[in-house]
């Protein structure tokens, strides 16, 4: 074998007619056209085509074993193809090499699933063959562009003057909301590293420290409950800057991300990317994550109907709740079936129902149409500016029920429409989040992005008082409905971070213990810091047209969080237990056997 004599497959050309070649590569294809026998080798570059001829007896033999996925070195002479024999879809379409000889490397068994064609697989399949699946050309160019991506990314970083630091992965937990993977001590029983959730707050050090701008390509653990966009283990690209507004931070990404278009995906994006405030996304779009590539803006309806005698309407408004809609462009031709599909997508967020209007060259239709006056019909159409062949579709319910209920609806409507240009690729960053929200589980005041956010220093008095209505210095950035990361301005001094950590409910004593440390930093003369971190899973997701993270991930978990390949999680030897000083109390589950 000799590297320097290789010829990579897929990089044949008519230029290279009459040269004898040196191959290595698996068969992806076999045909056998009595007479002559033609396989498509296949390495990282590509395929080529060699073809076998009788009258070179020894390969020609050979050839009769040759089955998919062997592996083989093949040397031959680089012919064109007879005419009319070429195939256009090959970059190697106009020749194909003629065997002098065939050496099998390797012998492969029948593979569990076609790797020659994108064929649908059963996923667990596919992550139990994972390295067959990885074979498959459209995988690996995800794996490579994934890889162009994330060195842009570091080139981009680096020329503006960040430097790249690895901080611990096992760790004292840091908060960002979900579980921690935890990590026992061998040598100090009964204690725990947790895996880092994020980089948080050795970033934050790392600017006490004096470092200035530091970014990241982060492992991050997470224990939560898997979806298409999660994985318990990912990567962030983490960075942060001192002496730093929110300008400054929302600036560069922005440039990063233009660059990283321009530069790997070759196309342009419009910088600065545009910003919205939380409050405005939520009114407009009724979700904190608004997708822009389609209008379907959403309108406040309440006042046209404040004195209504629809008494759905009318309670709902009399109990202090909104009417909030949406027009929906040429909707008045959609099936009622859609209708009643919209009215699902309403009600699985907790809407009680979904009111509708169709606009028609002789007014409103609809089946609440006799409920409601001339004039709230008239008001209707001015607030709306629904045009004949329109659809209004509304939501009456408190305004935390409407907003995300009338947010799915806009997006469902706009997939069943076919309102989504394809290839249209629409940032932006929504700013000023609330700083806490209540959580759904408990009830309780929680940092809707962590307990290291400054809140504005607009909101300080509410502080204490009305907590829900301080907004924080907190930006997303957002691409196409999906989040692709966030970042804040960060509290830098210890009786303001103290303030916040009350606000949730940590006294100061728990403050104390559990972030001792990030206090005792700030007394040592902190800068004000802020920084960002989106997940890089996510965003090659979205440059890769794909619905699942797993797809960008070489070895992702499944949904239940294990490794089939591998078969990660695993039990473990009962003496590396003991070593530990652990014991495994066996649930007292009451699983059919
Ligand atoms: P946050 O928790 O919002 O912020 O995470 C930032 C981004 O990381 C990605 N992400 C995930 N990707 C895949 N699987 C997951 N389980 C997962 N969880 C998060 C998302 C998300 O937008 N330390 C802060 C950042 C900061 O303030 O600088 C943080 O981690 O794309
Ligand atoms: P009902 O009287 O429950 O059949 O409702 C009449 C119409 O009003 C139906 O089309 C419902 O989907 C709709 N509707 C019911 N409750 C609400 C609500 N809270 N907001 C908007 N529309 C509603």
């Amino acid at each position: 074998m000799s590297l320097t004599r290789r010829s990579p497959c897929g990089s044949l050309r008519a230029a290279q007619v009459g040269e004898t070649v040196d191959l290595y590569g698996w068969v992806h294809r076999r045909r056998d056209h009595g007479g002559l026998i033609f396989i498509d080798l296949r390495d990282r570059s590509g395929l080529v085509q060699v073809t076998f001829a009788p009258a070179n007896a020894e390969p020609y033999a050979a050839a009769g074993s040759l089955r998919l996925e062997y592996v083989l070195r093949v040397t031959g002479v680089v012919r064109r193809r007879p005419s009319g024999a070429e195939n256009r879809d090959l970059l190697t379409g106009e020749i194909e090499v003629e065997a002098a000889s065939v050496e099998i490397l390797s012998r492969a068994k029948t593979p569990p699933f076609a790797i020659n064609e994108d064929s649908q697989v059963d996923e667990q399949l596919r992550l139990r063959y994972r390295y067959l699946d990885l074979r498959r050309p459209s995988m690996a160019r995800h794996l490579h562009l994934r890889h162009r991506m994330v060195k842009a990314v570091r080139d981009f970083l680096d020329r503006e003057g960040f430097t790249e630091i690895e901080t611990p992965v096992m760790i004292r937990s840091t908060p960002e909301g979900a579980r921690d993977y935890l990590v026992p001590s061998r040598l100090r029983a009964g204690y725990f590293y947790a895996l880092a959730q994020s980089p948080q707050l050795y970033k934050q050090l790392l600017m006490v420290a004096g470092l200035d701008r530091y970014f990241q390509i982060a492992r991050c653990y997470r224990d939560e409950d898997l979806r298409a966009d999660r994985q318990p283990e990912f990567t962030q690209l983490d960075l942060e800057m001192s002496f730093v507004s929110e300008d400054d931070v929302l600036d560069v990404i922005g440039r990063c991300f233009a660059h990283v278009w321009e530069n790997v995906l070759e196309s342009r994006i419009q910088v600065p990317i545009r910003r919205i405030t939380h409050a405005e996304a939520i009114a407009k779009y009724g979700l904190d994550k608004p997708d822009l590539r389609y209008g379907l803006e959403i309108t406040d309806l309440t006042e046209i109907f404040s004195k209504t005698g629809f008494k759905i309407f009318r309670q709902v408004i009399d109990q202090g709740g909104c009417v909030r809609g949406i027009r929906v462009p040429g909707g008045a031709g959609i099936a009622g079936k859609e209708i009643d599909a919209l009215t699902e997508v309403a009600r699985a967020e907790g809407a009680k129902g979904l009111a509708w209007w169709q606009r028609t060259g002789d007014g409103w239709q609809s089946p609440i149409a006799k409920f409601f006056t001339p004039v709230e019909h008239d008001a209707l159409q001015a607030g709306t500016g629904a045009q004949a062949g329109d659809l209004v579709v509304a939501v009456a319910d408190r305004p935390d029920i409407a907003a995300p209920a009338l947010g799915q609806v806009r997006r469902d409507a706009a997939r069943r429409l076919g309102l989504i240009a394809a290839g249209a690729t629409e940032f932006v960053w929504v700013t000023d989040f609330p700083l806490f929200e209540r959580s759904k589980e408990t009830g309780d005041l929680t940092p809707a992005h962590h307990p290291f956010t400054s809140p504005n220093p607009e909101d300080l008095a509410l502080l204490e008082k009305e907590p829900l209505r301080v907004r924080a210095r907190a930006y997303d950035l957002v691409l196409n409905g999906t989040e692709l990361g966030s970042g804040s301005i960060r509290i830098h001094d210890a009786a303001m971070q103290q303030r916040v950590f009350q606000g949730i409910g940590l006294t100061p004593d728990e403050a104390q213990r559990r972030f001792g440390f990030l206090l005792e930093a700030f007394e040592y003369g902190a800068p004000p810091h802020g920084g960002f971190a989106f997940g890089v899973d996510r965003v090659v997701m979205l440059a890769a047209a794909q619905e699942s993270i797993r797809e960008v991930i070489a070895f992702p978990k499944n949904q239940q969080a294990e490794e089939p390949m591998t078969g990660a999680p695993a039990p473990i030897d009962p003496s590396q237990l003991r070593e530990l000083g652990l014991e495994i109390r066996r649930r007292t589950e009451t699983r059919p056997l």
